[in-house]
């Protein structure tokens, strides 16, 4: 489902700033896997998880996701992409902070031809999975850090994506979400969903439905 194939992302090439974030990276996912991309901070798992979105273009090497080369595809296009194909969980949430938290939830299906009715449906569904449903109408820039984190749960899955990339998914709920996400993470999985998760979380190791642990450290798979 998801081929890496000897990505290198340098930033800031040729200037004084510049940083080798990932050196020939390489790994295939398989559809319905569930992987985790673990390391240290600045090791580059944020960098790779955005490459894979099309957000960022590798400097050398390949990205295959379902059949389609990513690495070099134009804006337009990625936007296409990550609509057809993905659901993403960000460190920095990415949640707009003057739309209310079920705005923000609808966000990824207004693009889509689904009636209004369907739309609001969608959204209460993934808002009640994740325990947000009661603030639905509060501004996103007035709930607390684990409250702003299951929103941008609920968004990442209101598409019913095939894919779904997460970063850091877990570094602003408390253990009792954190547990409750990774309950979710076992149904996505029995799903079928593919799911690639970047965390140093140690929660997340060692479980029956991880399927595949990559390590990088300093921009370098072990
Ligand atoms: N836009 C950018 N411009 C320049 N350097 C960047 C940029 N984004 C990331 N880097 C650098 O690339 C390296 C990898 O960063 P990245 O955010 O991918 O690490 P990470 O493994 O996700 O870390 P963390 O666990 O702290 O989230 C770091 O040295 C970082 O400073
Ligand atoms: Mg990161």
């Amino acid at each position: 489902m998801i081929k890496v194939k000897n990505v290198t992302k340098i930033f800031n090439e040729g200037k004084p700033t510049q940083t080798l974030a990932l050196k020939d990276i390489s790994f295939d996912i398989l559809e319905g896997e569930s992987a985790l991309l673990k390391g240290p901070s600045g090791s580059g798992k944020s960098t790779l998880l955005a490459i894979i979105a099309a957000l960022l273009k590798p400097t050398s090497g390949d990205v295959d996701v379902d059949g389609q080369k990513i690495a070099k595809l134009p804006d337009n296009f990625a936007s296409l992409y990550r609509r057809e194909n993905l659901g993403f969980i960000f460190q920095k949430f990415n949640l707009i902070p003057t739309l209310s938290v079920e705005e923000n939830v609808i966000l990824p299906l207004i693009p889509s031809d689904l009636s209004k009715e369907e739309i609001e449906e969608k959204a209460k569904s993934a808002m009640s999975k994740f325990s947000i449903i009661h603030k639905k109408d509060d501004l996103a820039k007035n709930l607390s850090g684990g409250e702003q984190q299951r929103v941008a749960i609920a968004r990442a899955l209101v598409n019913d994506p095939k894919i779904i990339l997460a970063d850091e998914p877990t570094a602003n709920l408390d253990s009792k979400l954190s547990k409750s996400f990774l309950e979710f993470v076992k149904i996505l999985h029995d799903e079928g969903k593919t799911i690639v998760i970047a965390t140093h979380d140690p929660i997340f190791f060692d479980l029956d439905f991880i399927d595949k642990e990559i390590e990088i450290i300093r921009g370098k798979m072990q």
